[in-house]
């Protein structure tokens, strides 16, 4: 199969991976909250950046390499942290970790991923980042750390765009629970999607395999219901402190849209901020993300910046590069990837994503990312 000509676009991966797993699958991966206009309001704003074409800038062999925390990558971009990402097909955090390594890029493993970070250690080589859903109960917060540390892990995210909940009303309607409730709907998904459902039950049925090792039965909650509680630790200021004492590598705050936020933590010894809005999946009533990125940018001109939420393509990374960020992070798009062609998708994504970088770069007339900033038409930019 030719992928180039029948998946040119993240979108053609989105399509094919919407018909190969259930729906409650896809709605999991697809959706937001509320009436998803953030998530449109994303998308959008990327959209809105135009660069200014410069002509005769040949030859044309724009590099695409970067250094982030102190580290050379060859292209700017990686893998963000997905919750439950075994649903989407079976074995999906190995295959698309190792897909990243292969490639040089960083891949984040999440809290609640349906391994645990040892099962990742063959798979992730020296480019691994494990994301914490702070723990309420500090000796669980530690000893997830020291795990991943030891599992090999190199750098720490801490996600703080879920201080609490969201209705994410779209994944209710396709009625996923965890742990999956057995109804003749999903028995009917399940059949009319042979490959995913033989390939879930050969691995295991999905689960939150880390957080559970840690759930017990208590007094208060049994032991599902605990290991929900053991991530919902709703962190506050003073956690930042105390894990940068204990983190003794990269520490990343993820989902920062504030520039005096941004401030506080790099005062507080956080290496990068992380601009996310979780791609609208929190809180329908934010402003784009992108929209934060040259305010932080601005006030914070050394900073290590990440952007992600609601990339469609090579360009949006560009663009996303030009405003302010340092890397760019992606989520559903590995996703859809790995639903859509198993073990070829992540590798046919990055390859995607590096030819259309590349071809943009060359009809920009930018030979280095470092170019494009200059080449932006400055009344497409909020806040330029
Ligand atoms: C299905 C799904 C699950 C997610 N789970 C997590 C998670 O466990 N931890 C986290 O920090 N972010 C999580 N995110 C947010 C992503 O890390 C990232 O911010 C977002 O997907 C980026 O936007 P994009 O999907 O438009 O690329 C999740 C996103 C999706 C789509």
């Amino acid at each position: 199969m030719d992928l180039d000509t029948r998946f040119p676009a993240i979108s053609d991966l989105r399509a094919r991976a919407r018909r190969r797993v259930p729906h409650f699958v896809f709605e999991y991966l697809d959706s937001a909250t509320g009436v998803e206009d953030q998530h449109h309001r994303n998308m959008d704003a990327l959209r809105a950046v135009h660069f200014d074409p410069a002509v005769l800038q040949g030859p044309y062999e724009p590099d695409l390499s970067t250094t982030f925390l102190g580290r050379d990558y060859p292209l700017p971009f990686g893998c963000a942290p997905v919750g439950m990402s075994g649903i989407m097909w079976p074995r999906a955090e190995k295959i698309i970790s190792a897909a990243c390594r292969d490639a040089g890029l960083p891949y984040s493993m999440s809290t609640v991923a349906t391994v645990t970070p040892e099962d990742l250690t063959a798979t992730i080589g020296d480019q691994g980042w494990f994301q914490l859903y702070m723990p309420s109960d500090k000796g669980i917060r530690s000893e997830m750390m020291t795990r991943a540390k030891a599992a090999g892990f190199t750098h720490l995210i801490l996600t703080v765009d879920v201080p609490v909940d969201s209705r994410r009303e779209r994944q209710r309607r396709a009625n996923l629970t965890i742990p999956p409730k057995i109804t003749p709907a999903m028995i009917w998904a399940m059949l009319t999607h042979p490959e995913w459902t033989l390939g879930t039950l050969k691995e295991g049925i999905p689960s939150l395999k880390f957080v559970e090792e840690f759930a017990r039965d208590t007094p208060e909650y049994n032991s599902i219901a605990h290991a929900g509680h053991i991530i919902r630790g709703q962190p506050g200021w003073s956690d930042i402190d105390e894990i940068r004492a204990e983190w003794d590598g990269p520490f990343l705050v993820k989902g920062v849209q504030e520039a005096s936020d941004a401030d506080r933590l790099t005062k507080a010894g956080v290496d990068a901020i992380w601009v996310s809005n979780h791609t609208g999946r929190q809180f329908d009533g934010g402003p784009a993300c992108l929209d934060a990125l040259p305010r932080i940018r601005d006030a914070l001109p050394d900073a290590s910046i990440i952007y992600d939420s609601g990339i469609t393509g090579g360009l949006d990374i560009l663009r996303a590069l030009a405003l302010g960020a340092d890397f760019v992070m992606l989520g559903r798009a590995f996703h859809y990837a790995v639903g859509a062609l198993a073990e070829k998708g992540p590798p046919h994504l990055i390859d995607m994503l590096k030819d259309d970088m590349t071809l943009a770069m060359g009809n920009i007339g930018a030979k280095s990312l470092s170019e494009l900033k200059d080449r932006l038409v400055r009344e497409t930019v909020p806040g330029l």
